[in-house]
């Protein structure tokens, strides 16, 4: 029997001020505190955010999570992490997993909470949103980001047809995951059409925005990057 609380914790895009007050309460009084890491980067952007609240008097824990395609990998970890925070609910502690942004977007923590409820029907879970990263890009830059009318489409830049319809429905698009595909995008866009924006790493000290067509794409491959596209007019 699960007898802690699960809380599933937005902290925000990565700048330690963008954290919201009731995240902060709860991580003050959890008892075990989780953060992702991948396989790929030992770097938590989660973890950093946590280690900048003070009075957290709970136990830290990393959990490895795959960014692979192989989708038995990914769940293979899943499955395991879900493992290693049951058994602390079963203890009746109540345990955070920390995420950037917001929880229920685009997140590891979705598939977590799924497995979880399948684990222990019983489980009381309690999901706490975040700022999520566009909202970072857009105030950093005073971006109007939609307003009156238009449209705002956020989507997981992989494949060239979901790339295409969000640009036809959409006047605006954040392009989210553009590690592999920023220049792709970017060759696509009809420059005397649409207004672009880039940011990666928003809130480290790496921060990078730019409007410059020919900066960005000089950027090497950043994991924590965004594009939005903005139609003219
Ligand atoms: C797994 S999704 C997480 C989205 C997150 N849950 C949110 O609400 O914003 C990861 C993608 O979010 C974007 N992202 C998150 N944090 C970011 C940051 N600090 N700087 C730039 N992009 C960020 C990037 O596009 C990255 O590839």
């Amino acid at each position: 029997m699960a007898t802690g609380k699960f809380y599933g914790v937005g902290v925000g895009p990565g700048d330690v001020e963008l954290i919201t007050l009731k995240a902060v309460r709860i991580l003050k009084t959890a008892d075990v505190i989780f953060t992702a890491v991948s396989r790929q980067s030992a770097r938590s952007v989660s973890g950093r955010v946590v280690d900048a609240v003070d009075g957290i008097t709970g136990k830290r824990q990393e959990l490895v999570f795959a960014m692979t395609k192989s989708w038995d990998d990914r769940m293979n970890l899943i499955r395991k992490n879900a493992g290693i925070i049951l058994s602390e609910l079963r203890q009746g502690k109540n345990c955070v997993f920390t995420t950037i942004g917001d929880p229920l977007t685009y997140s590891t923590y979705g598939y977590l909470m799924k497995e979880l409820q399948l684990l222990a029907a019983e489980l009381k879970i309690i999901t706490i949103p975040g700022v999520n990263s566009w909202s970072a890009l857009a105030a950093a830059s005073n971006t109007i980001l939609v307003e009156d009318k238009e449209r705002l489409c956020i989507v997981p830049s992989y494949s060239a047809v979901a790339e295409k319809a969000a640009l036809e429905h959409a006047e605006t698009v954040v392009f989210l995951k553009t590690y592999n595909s920023r220049n792709n995008i970017i060759d696509k866009l009809d420059c005397a059409d649409e207004e672009l924006l880039y940011g990666s790493n928003l809130g480290l000290d790496e921060q990078f925005i730019s409007t410059n067509i020919e900066q960005i794409r000089k950027r090497g491959k950043e994991y924590l990057s965004m594009l939005i596209v903005k139609k003219n007019g």
